[in-house]
């Protein structure tokens, strides 16, 4: 007979994790709930992006959308606006439009069983996993990148966990580990474990309640397990924004698609070139950076008039507008630059993505 389930692995180990997690883990907001939404937006939150980011976006976005209807209900501007900063706008939409299944679907509950969870959009095994274990006590594993470097070390599992075959070997140990009752838990602590102690670089072992079980602490080799995966390499990107004021309004527009900025607003930019055959350049306003996964853009900020008899792309957008719009933080640069006064509304009460992908 086929076995999906790996044998249950007793380890001597996991009281003492567990006993670490209870006294030592952080008072997160999300922790303080078992109401499976707010842990779903938590965990998707806080896929790429730190705790200190995601607290006051978890906040403000809760306090504007407290349940899975409200959220359901809600216009997709407005849940990109207050994801704004926090980059890859997909995670956004996807979360709506599930809300919008799990009311359809499901009777406005996150769904239980894991089958059920992985088919709404934007869902993997890692949300599902966090979600059901956290909220509703099923015992499923999760594999994020914390985790995999805890377990990577414990078992001295080499080679790029992000590889298929360490990804495989590490999603097989986690659900061989995770406990029948206090899987959420569970969860938890290997993941502050990786969070605080069990760090990329200069792993605290001296407090590590795991320390003598832990393979690649016996082999010295902490520092080198798992091994980096290569970054990739970064590439300059020169381009040109095309500032075009009428009326107190500013020409916008919208990036298509689901890519990384898909759906958010933005002055018209690219070559030089192909802004000149749409627009009349005029003066250069300033020069903004600004980064996007592996890609440097620096952009120079022209003022422009739209040429005569040329079809305008875009919409007029009323200055008073703007905190209304989702705009790509590349936009809310340029208009800086323009010295357009920023919307600073619902979203960015500080400094926005401490990534480098803030869109
Ligand atoms: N990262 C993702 N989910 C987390 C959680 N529940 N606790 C701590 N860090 C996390």
């Amino acid at each position: 007979m086929l076995c999906l389930v790996p044998p249950r692995r007793k380890v001597a180990w996991a009281s003492r994790l567990l006993a670490w997690y209870r006294r030592a883990r952080r008072a997160l907001p999300w922790r303080r709930t078992r109401d499976p939404y707010r842990i779903w937006v938590s965990e998707v939150m806080l896929q790429q992006t730190t705790v200190a980011t995601v607290t006051p976006y978890w906040r403000r976005f809760l306090r504007r959308f407290p349940t899975v209807r409200a959220l359901a209900r809600a216009e997709e501007d407005e849940v990109l606006v207050l994801w704004s900063g926090l980059g890859y706008y997909s995670r956004a939409r996807n979360l709506h439009r599930a809300a919008r299944e799990i009311v359809s679907r499901h009777g406005g509950r996150f769904p239980r069983t894991l089958d059920a969870a992985l088919a709404l959009p934007g869902i993997g095994r890692y949300t599902a996993g966090a979600v059901l274990s956290i909220a509703y006590g099923v015992p499923l594993a999760v594999v994020d990148g914390n985790v995999a470097r805890v377990l990577a070390r414990l078992f001295l599992v080499r080679g790029d966990p992000r590889s298929p075959r360490a990804a495989r070997r590490l999603w097989t140990l986690a659900d061989s580990l995770v406990p029948a009752v206090g899987p959420g838990d569970w969860n938890q602590a290997l993941m502050e474990l990786g969070a605080t102690l069990c760090a990329p670089d200069s792993p605290r072992c001296a407090p590590c309640p795991v320390r003598s079980a832990c393979r690649a602490h016996r082999a010295g080799l902490q520092e080198k397990v798992p091994s980096a995966s290569p970054r990739p390499k970064t590439v300059a990107v020169e381009e040109t924004a095309a500032l075009l004021r009428r009326d107190g309004a500013v020409l916008l527009v919208q990036r298509p698609g689901w890519g990384l900025l898909g759906g958010l607003w933005d002055l018209p930019a690219g070559k030089p070139e192909s802004l000149a055959r749409r627009y009349r350049v005029g003066l250069t306003l300033g020069q903004v950076r600004h980064a996007i996964l592996n890609r440097r853009i620096t952009r120079t900020v022209v003022e422009a008039e739209a040429r005569r008899g040329v079809r305008l792309e875009g919409r007029w957008v009323p200055l008073r507008d703007l905190p209304r719009l989702p705009l790509a933080g590349a936009a809310r640069k340029a208009l800086a630059a323009g010295r357009i006064p920023q919307p600073r509304g619902a979203d960015r009460a500080h400094g926005g993505a401490d990534r480098r992908d803030s869109g």
